[in-house]
Formats: structure tokens, sequence, C-alpha cells
């Protein structure tokens, strides 16, 4: 059986709902999905083909539930597949810096894991009053609305799986090869 775990750590639920994208497209595929949020529960990973890691970002910085399960879990990890995911605003700025910066928050959760593949996705950027708003459109570049975009995670989901499977063939491929 092709098994998949999703861990996710969310502060205002679109980590959870994007999780539950990834889960769809993933059963869609014929794997079985189990989805669990982050805390420092130690879990036996050996049973998945697949650990898949999603967080949100405030300041700069993933939610700690994401932290604390791979803490907890670092040497299973590091013997697991993984694939990563961040969500956040500045991923829909219109300022190219913002953007860039962006794309290192895969990185920031991982601390060390090296994932299969990494995403960024955009969540949901709150309303903060006028003020807010503004400082938001001039500083970020973000305006708020909701940014998530299911067909990108159906995308991610699909090259996250063909990755997966090309590396199993592969390895099947060296495994039965003559001396
Ligand atoms: C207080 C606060 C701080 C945030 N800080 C960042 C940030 O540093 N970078 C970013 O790209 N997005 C930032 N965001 C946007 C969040 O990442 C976005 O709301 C995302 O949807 C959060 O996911 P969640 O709903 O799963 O908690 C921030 C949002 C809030 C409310």
């Amino acid at each position: 059986m092709k098994r998949v775990l999703i861990v996710y750590a969310s502060f205002s639920g679109a980590t959870e709902e994007i999780a539950h994208y990834v889960k769809r497209h993933m059963e869609s595929a014929g794997y079985t999905v189990d989805l669990v949020p982050a805390n420092a529960q130690h879990m036996d990973l050996s049973a998945y083909q697949l650990v898949i890691l999603g967080a949100a970002i405030r300041g700069n910085t993933p939610n700690e539930g994401i932290t604390a399960f791979i803490n907890s879990n670092k040497e299973d990890l590091n013997q697991s597949t993984t694939a990563i995911f961040a969500v956040c605003g500045t991923i829909t700025s219109t300022k190219q810096n913002r953007i860039d910066n962006a794309l290192t928050y895969p990185k920031k959760i991982a601390s060390g894991i090296t994932p299969i593949a990494e995403a960024v996705f955009g969540g949901e950027m709150p309303s903060s009053g006028w003020i807010g708003n503004l400082v938001g459109k001039l500083l970020l570049g973000v305006i708020p609305g909701d940014y998530k975009n299911e067909d990108e995670v159906k995308l991610w989901s699909q090259l996250v799986i063909e990755t997966l499977e090309t590396r199993q063939h592969n390895r099947n491929n060296i495994a039965i090869e003559p001396e």
C-alpha cells in the first residue's frame, strides 16, 4: 500500500485547507493519506513512502508546531522521503524582493532536512484596517485577499508523486541490476 503522511502547522486555517487539497489529490492518485496537525509528537514514520510537511509563515518564521515536529522526529525524517510546502502572503507580492524572500521559506521550515520537492503557496491575507492595509501594500506589495489556489496545489501534488515514483522506479532498477 502506498502511504503518505501530511503534517501541517496552521495559525488561521489556510495551511490546513491547503493540506486537505494535497490529501485529496494524493488520494485520487491512489495513495492512502494520513493528515495530522503538527506538534512535538514522536511518530513512527517507517510505514510512509512520503512525509509532507506544511507550515504557515508569520513574521518570516514558520509556525513553531512544524519546528517542534521536526525536532521530535529528526532522525526518522532524515531517513524518510519528504516534501515541504510553506503558506504565506508575500509569494503573491508585486515586489520581486518579497517574492525572493518568500521562496526561502521552505528552507526555513526544513531546518536541515532535504526534501524531494518544495513549494510556496499563497494563503489568506487578512484585512488589518486601512492603515495596516496601506502599509502592507506599500511595504510588502500585498493587498488583503484569499490567494489559495487549488489548481496550483494539484499541479504540485502531481509533481511530487511523479518525483517519488521516478525515484522508486530508479531504485528498483538499480536493485535488480546484475553486478
Ligand atoms: C500577524 C501576521 C504576520 C504575517 N507574517 C507574514 C510574513 O512574515 N511573511 C509572509 O509572507 N506572510 C505573512 N503573513 C501572511 C500569512 O502567512 C498568511 O495569512 C497565511 O495564510 C497564514 O496561514 P494560516 O492561515 O494557515 O495560518 C502574516 C499574517 C499575519 C496575520
